[in-house]
């Protein structure tokens, strides 16, 4: 299982101690949340924030692009330090393009669903993806509950990859918790989003640790 602690639920005001609790931890990925104010209702961090963090961070660096029209941005995540890309399914008019685009600059693409899409929309893409984005809440906002019809879709999209030989990992994020975590896992995905699970607990190393023995 790989964990991906998400920043946008990390103090901004000191986020070089976030990026050293993720790399001294076990967690495995950063997840960076990027929001336009017009994909989704809310507005986060852009390039600069993330060209910084990667100064400090240390592990992979998961990008999530809440944003239209993302092709135009691709290369400035690219020169910010984005190791994986992912846009939305609902964002592209041309996802094959955006999706080749992100691959011919070396970088891991993904596909991000909204609740509201049904996974067959991905039978046509699922063998050029690196990554599926299964949100389980709505986009655009940290601490929201896990939409539980979502594990479900977990299920789905697991028979989906199986049959068509992909090999595209399922990221589930949104409202994953140390009490979720196990059925999330048990379902089908392979990579967890925490963001408030990690960075609004008392000890977000040890919750870290908690995370990972329910994985093994
Ligand atoms: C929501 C973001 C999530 C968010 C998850 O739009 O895509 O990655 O940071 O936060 P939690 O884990 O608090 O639901
Ligand atoms: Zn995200």
């Amino acid at each position: 299982m790989i964990l991906a602690p998400s920043i946008l639920a990390a103090d901004f005001l000191h986020l070089g101690d976030a990026c050293l609790i993720v790399n001294d931890s076990e967690a495995d990925w950063f997840h960076l949340d990027v929001m336009d104010g017009r994909f989704v209702p809310n507005i986060s961090y852009g390039m600069s924030v993330i060209k910084q963090l990667k100064k400090a961070g240390k592990k992979f660096f998961d990008v999530h692009l809440m944003i239209e029209e993302p092709e135009k941005y691709t290369e400035a995540f690219l020169d910010a330090g984005a190791d994986g890309l992912t846009v939305h399914l609902e964002a592209c008019k041309n996802l094959h393009r955006n999706i080749q685009q992100i691959k011919s600059l070396g970088m891991k693409a993904g596909v991000a669903i909204n609740p509201h899409s049904p996974i067959m929309l991905l039978q046509d893409i699922i063998n050029d993806l690196d990554l599926v984005n299964l949100m389980s809440v709505n986009p655009g906002f940290g601490a929201q509950s896990f939409i539980p019809y979502s594990l479900q879709k977990i299920k789905d999209l697991k028979n989906m990859i199986t049959a068509s030989r992909s090999s595209a990992l399922i990221e589930v994020d949104g409202g994953v918790s140390l009490l979720n975590a196990r059925s999330i896992l048990e379902a089908g995905a392979d990579v967890l989003v925490a963001g408030n699970a990690v960075f609004g607990s008392a000890d977000p190393n040890d919750t870290i640790r908690q995370f990972k023995l329910l994985g093994q």
